[in-house]
């Protein structure tokens, strides 16, 4: 099974590649091969659906059997590079599982922009699973080695993971 992370902001001194670490960690820990597609590595100028980038990302999203997105709240939405690379492709996603990972500095972890990433995958046709993971008070959540402060995570992680792979087909 090959479940590729999104990594959904470009900002420089990002948090949330800690969490695409971690989950990255926690899916191969459950024999599920998978990579980071960071959205650093599909930078565009202006929102396209044509040209080199766009083709390299749809072959990752054809190659995928389901998705997770790990995205950090800007603004109570998601960060416009993930925008703009998810708007590269429409058809590769229809009918795939996808699991959402939100992060935040503060106590919500990302609360908002997992619900307002919902409304873009359902655009997308894809297969939503019911649980998120919020990844609260992200600065303070890993060590300086990137591990996670709060082992309950790992328990919610095995559950989301259930849920995706329940729903490849
Ligand atoms: C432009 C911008 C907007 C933000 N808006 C929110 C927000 O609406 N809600 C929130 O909880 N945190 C917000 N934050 C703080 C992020 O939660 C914080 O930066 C956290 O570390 C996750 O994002 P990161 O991966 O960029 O570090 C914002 C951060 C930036 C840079």
């Amino acid at each position: 099974m090959y479940i590729p992370i999104i990594l959904g902001t470009a900002r420089e001194g990002r948090q949330s590649e800690k969490v695409a670490y971690y989950i990255e960690d926690k899916v191969k820990e459950a024999g599920i091969t998978t990579k980071i597609l960071d959205v650093r590595d599909f930078r565009i100028e202006a929102t396209t659906t044509e040209g080199a980038i766009v083709k390299r990302y749809k072959n990752e999203i054809t190659k995928a059997e389901a998705l997770i997105i790990v995205s950090p709240e800007y603004n109570h939405a998601y960060p416009g590079e993930l925008k703009m690379m998810l708007d590269m492709a429409y058809n590769e996603y229809s009918g795939k599982p996808v699991g959402i990972c939100g992060v935040s500095a503060g106590g919500l972890g990302g609360a908002r922009v997992v619900e307002q990433l919902r409304l873009v995958l359902a655009a997308f046709g894809m297969i939503q699973i019911k649980e998120s993971l919020y990844f609260s008070n992200v600065e303070s959540l890993f060590d300086t080695k990137g591990t996670i402060q709060d082992a309950s995570y790992d328990e919610r992680v095995v559950k989301f993971l259930k849920q995706l792979k329940e729903g490849v087909k």
